[in-house]
């Protein structure tokens, strides 16, 4: 993959305008030098989604996200980071350039991008073999056509196809079309494992559905069992094999169907959410064109944020109504409140699916089904407590609380008073003790909290300090990215070993300070070159954008030599409590015994000598500096 040449996110950004960018998702009104409107980010009723096109970065006081044309782009498009620099250069037709080469390089070149391509190529190609003229093809057929009673029609919008049982065919076919064998090894559709230096397909005699993301670009497959699939050895074949997780399938971002729902959705329709892919395909023949369904996957908070952000009226579950639908649909509810989306609860008869019920009863009956849906609160009520006047006054308590986790997580106190009312009105309770009872359980909820401020912070600074405050290692990015004196002495001052790698905000500090060891100071523009994934990318910009606490010039390195502090002492906490360990194992030796003493008590003592970060005028030094 060619390299973007150097500066030419930069120059992309100055040439986007984040005025004409986000006027087309969000409508904005003048304020000061600035524009605002309601979050695309949250469901807001005071708008407080501010753009500085003039500065290139947006701020979301609401959501907390905040970012530049690029990071606006991912959220709104669910794109890439590259992918999103494609979408920006196509749009404001600012041409690509690369490393190497020159201006008529391919226009995209992302691994993502050709693992769209190969997918487009392979659907193509198991359309083609669903329509041959030939035994196993007649099969797929046959059944799509007699036994499931779908169209042709149907089979074409959806890109139905036909994974033949000869499973190198594809790979044969994908290889002559002149795609890379390591592209193939990337895509999820072949095992891992080739065969005489073959490549065999995952998908074998099987009828395909492609499986496309939110911009309609299909990212995997999932593949039904038909009479002629092979079973797995001594094994039975499962019913659907789906794509694994690649670089374009990430079950947990993606609805099947959303492409098509979203042309659909407006904020006066709901979405249809249901179990299965072909029930999807079903309910969307029979006029039912705003359904969904999770990828065979537990329903999670990331497909949630999917859906708001389409903002339909809310969300109709329709569920089996055995034991497993109605545990699935309670462990949905939270997650709706979370996300800020209203939800109602349908249940099927038993032993039914919405295809066998259109089917059967067609569309008629389903919409009465959808009709009698419960309104998610009430359907937590009547699942948990049955008769709520009949229920012991601690199961109303339980039930209550159960709502009140998710409902303390909302910033809006209009949708949180709405929802108290509702679960006052279910549980025939008085809306002032619900009310009463939800502010005592928020209150003793622990705080999310890490460590405390630094001192010296006024009562300002520090209740803006405890609202930023995630992690050490969140600060110390912070303080780095706003104070470029900053990364020399700390690199030296830290130790990259006390840094916690499983957070973004870590595993970017110790790329930046490593590099900054070697080569000194490094520019936003190096520093936003070492920066690999998603996360990591929004780790950085978070933290860039965020307004500056104080403009008193050595807050910041107070602030670094605050976090210094911190990391050094959980440490040496951690290695204290190693070596308790060991001591605790080896307490009959005596001569080993003394030597680990001594090494407790030198892990006491300098723990009361921190490194710090020393202010002079023109720069810092650390206290300990080697030169
Ligand atoms: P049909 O039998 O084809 O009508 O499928 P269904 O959608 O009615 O199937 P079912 O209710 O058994 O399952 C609902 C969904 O769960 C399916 O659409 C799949 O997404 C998923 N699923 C079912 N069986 C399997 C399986 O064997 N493996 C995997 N990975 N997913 C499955
Ligand atoms: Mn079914």
């Amino acid at each position: 993959m060619p390299r973007l040449a150097d500066g030419f996110v930069n120059e992309l950004k100055d040439r986007v305008d984040l005025y004409d960018l986000v006027s087309r998702y969000v409508q904005l009104k003048k304020s000061g030098a600035s524009w605002v409107g309601l979050s695309p980010f949250s469901q807001e009723k005071t708008p407080s989604f501010y753009v500085h096109p003039e500065k290139g970065f947006f701020n979301c006081f609401s959501s907390g996200e905040k970012g530049d044309a690029i990071t606006f782009v991912q959220k709104m498009e669910n794109l890439g980071f590259q992918e999103a620099i494609e979408f920006l250069s196509k749009e404001f037709n600012v041409p690509m350039r690369y490393e190497r080469g020159g201006p008529d390089q391919p226009f995209s070149n992302s691994i993502r991008a050709d693992l769209y391509a190969l997918h487009e190529l392979a659907k193509s190609w198991f359309e083609e073999q669903f329509a041959l003229q030939n035994k196993e093809s007649s099969v797929a057929q046959d059944y799509w056509l007699e036994e499931r009673k779908f169209s042709l029609e149907t089979a074409k919008r959806f890109g139905i196809g036909f994974a033949p049982t000869d499973s190198t065919a594809l790979s044969s076919f994908l290889l002559k079309k002149g795609q890379s064998p390591k592209l193939l090894q990337k895509s999820g559709l072949f095992r891992q494992k080739q065969s005489q230096g073959k490549f065999i397909s995952l998908f074998s005699g099987r009828l395909m559905i492609p499986i496309h993301e939110k911009l309609g670009r299909i990212c995997g497959f999932t593949a039904r069992k038909l009479s002629i699939t092979p079973e797995w050895g001594e094994k039975k074949s499962p019913k659907y094999v789906n794509s694994p997780e690649t670089p374009i399938f990430l079950k947990g971002q993606l609805l099947f169907n959303l492409h098509l729902a979203n042309k659909e959705i407006s904020d006066e329709k709901d979405f249809l959410l249901v179990e299965g892919q072909l029930d999807a395909i079903r309910c969307w023949e029979e006029g039912f064109k705003t359904v969904i369904a999770p990828q065979g996957t537990a329903f999670k908070d990331t497909q949630a944020d999917l859906l708001r952000k389409s903002n339909p009226r809310r969300v109709v579950c329709l569920l089996d109504g055995d034991e497993a639908g109605k545990k699935a649909a309670l462990s949905y509810v939270p997650i709706f409140i979370k996300a800020g989306l209203d939800a109602r609860f349908a249940t099927l008869p038993k032993d039914s699916d919405p295809d066998l019920i259109l089917q059967s009863k067609g569309p008629e009956a389903l919409a009465e089904i959808i009709q009698k849906g419960l309104p998610m609160i009430d359907y937590v009520i009547a699942q948990k407590l049955g008769k709520p006047s009949l229920a012991s006054p601690n199961d109303l308590r339980k039930t209550s609380e159960l709502l009140f986790d998710p409902l303390s997580e909302l910033d809006s106190f209009v949708v949180k008073d709405g929802y108290l009312e509702q679960i006052a009105r279910g549980l025939s309770l008085s809306l002032d003790s619900v009310k009463r009872d939800f502010s005592r359980f928020t209150k003793n909820r622990k705080p999310r909290r890490t460590y405390a401020p630094p001192e010296e912070l006024s009562e300002k600074e520090s209740s803006e300090w405890s609202q930023r405050l995630t992690s050490v290692e969140d600060d110390l990015l912070y303080t780095l990215l706003h104070d470029d004196r900053l990364a020399s002495p700390l690199a030296h001052a830290l130790d990259l070993a006390w840094l916690d790698l499983e957070s973004s905000s870590g595993r970017v500090l110790a790329k930046i300070l490593s590099e900054a060891v070697a080569d000194g100071p490094l520019s936003v523009r190096q520093m936003e070159d070492l920066l690999e994934g998603d996360q990591e990318r929004r780790a950085f910009q978070k933290f860039l954008y965020h307004d500056t606490v104080s403009h008193e010039k050595n807050a910041l390195l107070q602030l670094a030599n605050q976090c210094l502090g911190v990391l050094f002492s959980r440490q040496s906490k951690r290695n204290e409590q190693d070596l308790l360990t060991i001591i605790k194992n080896c307490s009959n030796d005596p001569k080993q015994m003394n030597g680990l003493r001594k090494q407790l008590k030198e892990i006491r003592t300098q723990r009361n000598y921190p490194p710090s970060l020393i202010s002079s005028d023109s720069e810092h030094k650390p206290s300990h500096a080697h030169n």
